[in-house]
């Protein structure tokens, strides 16, 4: 049975949130596709390919969650699988002890907050389906463990990306305990990704393999984990 699919931050041809949302579409499954504006979203569909309908979603925008949610419910009466891809970024070489708080507000209220506001609406949906599969996309970046982005290295990502996303690894573990449902909740870190400009240079890696860690939680089976943070399917530490 082909799986009914939404994606979030699906605005550009270069993101992780676009590659997810094609290889979904590609093998058969029917993906909604949440960009900011309707504009960017609709822009995708050709693109994307397969059975999408674009759909604008500004996480920021909190009435514009429920109503999308009522939507899926109204034409699908189902969510098989909700990967929560849009993030807000810091400002760069935004610090802890500087940070304008009203900026970083902004991006714990987008990466933080937003996808929370997608959790609540949409669990519902995934819990009527034969065996739905949340991902929050999350980042070493809010890993005590990575070495080379994450809370304890120095670098310029922005305090308050980092601090959202700790926060979603954090929300991930506190929604899979509570689910009594088949629903399996995880985070996933797609790892560092060319989705920017000189991104390779820089030694990121092809988008489609950032992609490949995403969607290995949105395939697992039903003995496969939940509450966990993951890369490339291996457990990464918190
Ligand atoms: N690339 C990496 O190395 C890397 C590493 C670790 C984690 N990640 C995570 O992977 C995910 C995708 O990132 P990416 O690299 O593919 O970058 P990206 O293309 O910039 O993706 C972020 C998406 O979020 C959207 N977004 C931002 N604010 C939003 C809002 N208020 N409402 C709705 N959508 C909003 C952006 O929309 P606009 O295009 O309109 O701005 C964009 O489509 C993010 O969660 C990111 O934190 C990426």
């Amino acid at each position: 049975m082909a799986r009914i699919a939404l994606v979030t931050g699906v605005g550009k041809e270069t993101g992780l949130g676009f590659a997810v949302a094609a290889e979904l579409a590609r093998r058969g499954d029917r993906v909604w596709i949440a960009a900011r504006t309707l504009a960017q979203a609709e822009a995708m569909v050709q693109a994307v390919g397969g059975d999408t309908v674009p759909v604008a979603l500004d996480l920021s925008d909190r009435s514009a969650v429920a109503d999308l949610a009522g939507r899926v419910q109204k034409d699908e009466g189902r969510l098989d699988v909700l990967i929560n891809n849009a993030a807000a970024v810091a400002p760069w070489g935004e610090t802890a002890a500087g940070a304008d708080l009203e900026v970083a507000r902004g991006v714990m209220d987008v990466t933080l907050f937003g996808t929370w506001a997608m959790c609540e609406a949409f669990l519902p949906l995934l819990r009527v389906a034969p065996a739905g599969r949340l991902v929050n996309v999350s980042s070493g970046a809010g890993s005590h463990g990575d070495q080379a982005f994450g809370l304890t290295t120095a670098n310029g990502m922005g305090t308050s990306y980092a601090v959202a996303k700790a926060a979603l690894n954090a929300l991930t573990a506190k929604l899979a305990r509570e689910e009594a449902s088949a629903v399996k909740i995880n985070a996933v870190c797609p790892g560092f990704t060319a989705t920017f400009p000189g991104g390779s240079e820089m030694g990121a890696r092809p988008v489609a393999e950032g992609a490949a860690s995403i969607l290995w939680a949105a395939d697992l089976p039903n003995d496969g984990p939940t509450g966990g943070f993951f890369r490339d399917g291996k457990p990464l530490p918190w």
